[in-house]
């Protein structure tokens, strides 16, 4: 089967749903992040702090590219800030935005310090930046799932019935 690409902002479920997807499915799982992390050796965190964004947006595009023979990848937020990963992602597979609420992001993170470019005190840039990625997210994305107050499993299921 082809890949099925999970896209959408920080906090948005996507690796959860990516998992339980997997299991619905009985198909191979990977997460970006996860995958970037234990090749390079080091916390996203980090990377941003000593190697700056630039280096881990070509760690994320050389990882994108190393991912396809998986059934389902969770993706880091920002994949669609460089188009060639769209096109990889396109070329591979189906993207399926997983579209929250800015409220509920706003929960699930407030106790989050892992993500550099998460923060929780300057609200005003996170809606920004996350009203800019809304726009890139529907522009790249084959299906979109709306996820605020619906069930993991239902969302799996919806996800199964459109893809
Ligand atoms: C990022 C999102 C993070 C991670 C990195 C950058 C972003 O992934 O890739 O911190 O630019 O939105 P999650 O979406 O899994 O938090």
């Amino acid at each position: 089967m082809s890949t099925i690409y999970l896209i959408g902002f920080m906090g948005s479920g996507k690796s959860t749903i990516g998992k339980a997807l997997s299991r619905a499915m009985n198909g191979s799982y990977v997460d970006t992040d996860a995958y970037i992390e234990e090749k390079h050796q080091q916390h996203i965190k980090d990377m941003f702090a000593e190697l700056g964004e630039d280096v881990f947006r070509t760690y994320e595009s050389e990882a994108l590219k190393e991912l396809t023979s998986f059934d389902i990848v969770s993706t880091g937020g920002g994949i669609v800030e460089r188009e060639e990963n769209i096109t990889v992602m396109r070329e591979n597979g189906k993207i399926v935005y997983l579209q929250a609420d800015f409220t509920d992001i706003i929960e699930r993170l407030q106790h989050d310090d892992t993500r550099p470019l998460w923060n929780p005190d300057e609200i005003d840039s996170m809606k920004a930046l996350f009203e800019r990625r809304q726009a890139m997210y529907k522009e790249a994305a084959d299906i979109t799932i709306h996820t605020s107050g619906k069930a993991i499993l239902d969302i799996v299921e919806e996800i199964r019935q459109l893809t």
